[in-house]
């Protein structure tokens, strides 16, 4: 078990929490706020145990330089109007320097401040243990709560650990605990919802999964390259043209592990990627050769309606089409509301499949829906995410 905030001593203490803040943005509005949302209930828990509350984020990618395109201001913003109280926000192009300093020994207890973008210090994404150094001068104790960027390790993330004692906030505890008991410890039937069009990303999950699921489905984006390995017209659908042999492994890998799989048995056929391209449905075997897959058919739905209804532990990783249009997010939101429905534990892995239970306003009825889109996925291959290895043990 890792130690969290609630195993030390904070009050009064200067602490320095890494978040994820990495918020979609579109000309400087913020368009989605969960990842700030999810980071409160640790930002509130120190302000109200009387500590000095320093937060740390990245954003986007600026390349390790200082672009203002990318600063957090907005999301010093909003956090202030989400906590009723101003978050000192001292931008800096060097991240820390005199000023930040000044701030961070001035900061009263219950007091929050933010330092700018991270990544704009080029040593960031190199774990260069100087910026750690300098980071950690700032504070006594280490959270990290950037459970959607604990799969990198940075000099935020990770390298800062080796100067500070280092425990996890709420929002990192909440996720292992929900991804990691529904891969380790799940109610079965066990099954899991795999989509999105690379199969080549999801392979090492789907290999991890296939020890410990009993069904596993595949659809979306993904499964034109499964029909391709079995010999099927696709027409012009997306392929994985590099992740075909493997695809054909998988189906024998699940054969052999006893794994029920679950392919779609019909697909909506579109003349053209628009929403409104001509389109007809298809079975499987019988795909136009100048049409594209856009999305799961309705016996498939009923297919995987039914596997979803005897689950009793559901993991969901990726679309079933390309739900962005209106013409083919039905399979996406059958499958969404489908869980929805169910009495099982559900279970979302960020990214796409994130997105689309918020678009379908589904998302309070799911157990948990992942803040983390890479680190979920490398969470679910079994990996060690760098930015909990460096937490302490109780
Ligand atoms: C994410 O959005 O997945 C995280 O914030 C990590 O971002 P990165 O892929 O740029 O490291």
């Amino acid at each position: 078990m890792k130690k969290t905030v609630k195993d030390i001593e904070v009050q009064g203490k200067r602490v320095i929490v890494r978040c994820d803040f990495n918020v979609p943005m579109k000309e400087g509005v913020i368009t989605d706020d969960i990842r700030i949302v999810s980071a409160l209930p640790t930002v509130k828990y120190l302000m109200e145990q009387g500590a000095k509350v320093i937060l740390m984020s990245h954003m986007g990618r600026p390349d390790g330089e200082p672009n203002m395109k990318y600063t957090l201001k907005p999301v010093a913003d909003r956090l202030s109007q989400l906590l009723g109280q101003e978050v000192l926000f001292v931008s800096s192009p060097v991240v820390v320097d005199e000023n930040v300093r000044a701030a961070a020994e001035s900061l009263m207890e219950g007091q929050v401040m933010l330092l700018e973008n991270v990544r704009f210090r080029k040593e960031e994404t190199k774990n260069g243990a100087d910026f750690a150094k300098e980071l950690a001068s700032l504070a006594d104790i280490f959270v990290n709560d950037a459970f959607g960027t604990a799969h990198r390790a940075h000099s935020s993330t990770a390298g800062i650990a080796d100067y500070l004692p280092a425990v996890s906030g709420f929002l990192i505890e909440k996720e292992v605990e929900f991804l990691g008991n529904a891969v380790e410890n799940p109610k079965r039937p066990f099954l899991a919802i795999m989509g999105g069009a690379k199969v080549g990303d999801k392979i090492p999950v789907i290999e991890n999964l296939l020890k410990k699921v009993d069904t596993l489905i595949i659809g979306g984006g993904m499964s034109y390259t499964f029909f391709k390995a079995e010999g099927l017209e696709i027409g012009t659908s997306i392929l994985d043209e590099d992740s075909l042999a493997l695809a054909g492994e998988l189906v024998k890998k699940a054969q052999a592990a006893g794994v029920k799989l679950l392919l779609p048995v019909d697909v909506i056929c579109a003349d053209a990627f628009a929403n409104d391209a001509k389109t007809v449905v298809a079975d499987k075997d019988k795909m136009p050769a100048d049409m594209m897959g856009l999305d799961i058919g309705p016996k498939t739905v009923e297919l995987f309606r039914q596997a979803i209804a005897e689950a009793e532990t559901v993991v969901w990783n990726g679309p079933m089409g390309v739900f962005e249009m209106e013409s083919f997010a039905g399979g996406t939101r059958a499958v969404a509301e489908a869980l929805a429905e169910s009495k099982a534990v559900t279970v979302i892995g960020g990214g796409d499949s994130a997105a689309a239970v918020e678009q379908f306003g589904l998302a309070d009825k799911m157990t948990h829906i992942s803040t983390g889109g890479g680190a979920s996925l490398e969470f679910l291959e079994g990996k060690v995410l760098p930015g909990i290895a460096v937490i302490e043990e109780k």
